[in-house]
């Protein structure tokens, strides 16, 4: 596995990998690497010939300072995993390297950036698909590989695709999970035993709505989640949002067939914890 820190050696080994004939798959993840993460990389290793991970916890999508300061940093066990995972180039660079001059375009997503995660972190999208552009024009890749963990992000990235028509598939990933249901973050390092013993509610109030979702009003079935997870002493709920699964609007109407998303943010301390799930009526 090689590790490139340069963007001019980053292109010069995708286009390498392109002229001998390689189709690439590419793995954009900010480190802290988790079985979430490997996954993607074990996917793109199955869809492709040669895959690309970089790392890179990017400035520009933290509205919070402490969050960014507070991200953790594990590259040594990173590359670890990665190499033992098949993985061929991991691409590493300095922040000077990816942004040698400040951020100056603005995306309109419409409404798509302004809830949920949009709503409770601005700017955070601008910064998201600012570097996801950057990355994908660098190694310009055949595939590459996002989570639903993430599910915003993920359709936010989908439209920046299809906005910049740019010639790259997105391939969207299911949500890895621990045994008890908390899906995987870097950010589950930072909880103590207890908040870490009362983190799988998330999940299960998820699974919960979705079974509640035939069974009474959008409405009261909010009012449910929030007092449920409110009540809980380690939990504070920052939203909680039934959306429609491709506009991500809010949903106040079941529709039969349609599928709907439920997604949630919660605060456990200062540890922000997102997650969701996707069904129908
Ligand atoms: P990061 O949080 O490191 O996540 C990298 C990729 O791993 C994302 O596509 C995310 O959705 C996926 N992922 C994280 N946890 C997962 C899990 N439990 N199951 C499945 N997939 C999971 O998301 C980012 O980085 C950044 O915003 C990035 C896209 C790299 C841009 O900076």
């Amino acid at each position: 596995m090689i590790v490139i820190r340069t963007v001019n050696e980053i292109q010069l080994f995708a286009r390498n990998e392109k002229e001998n004939g390689k189709k690439t798959g590419f793995v954009p993840t900010m480190g802290a690497l988790h079985k979430g993460h490997i996954m993607l990389v074990e996917q793109a290793l199955k869809e492709n010939d040669s895959v690309i991970v970089s790392i890179f916890v990017n400035p520009v999508q933290f509205n919070n300072p402490t969050d960014l300061v507070k991200y953790p940093r594990t590259l040594k066990s990173d590359l670890e995993l990665l190499e033992k995972a098949g993985c061929h180039c991991v691409f590493h660079p300095e922040v000077e390297e990816m942004y040698p001059e400040p951020v100056t375009h603005f995306y309109d997503f419409g409404e798509l950036d302004k809830v949920m995660e949009g709503k409770f972190r601005p700017g955070h999208f601008n910064g998201v698909a600012t570097i996801v552009k950057k990355l994908l024009d660098i190694v310009i890749p055949h595939k590459a590989y996002f989570g639903q963990k993430d599910y915003q992000q993920l359709v936010i990235i989908k439209t920046m695709v299809k906005m910049e028509e740019m010639p790259v598939n997105i391939v969207s990933c299911p949500t890895i999970r621990e045994a008890d249901g908390l899906a995987m973050s870097s950010r589950n390092m930072r909880l103590n035993d207890k908040q870490r013993a009362e983190a799988p509610l998330i999940y299960k109030i998820l699974k919960q709505a979705s079974l509640w979702y035939d069974q009474m009003s959008i409405n009261a079935l909010i009012q449910k989640v929030e007092t449920i997870i409110n009540d809980n002493p380690e939990m504070q709920l920052e939203y909680f949002e039934i959306s429609d699964s491709e506009t991500l609007e809010p949903v106040r109407q079941k529709i039969r067939d349609k599928d709907v998303v439920a997604c949630i943010a919660v605060y456990m301390g200062d540890v922000r914890l997102i997650d969701n799930i996707v069904f129908n009526y």
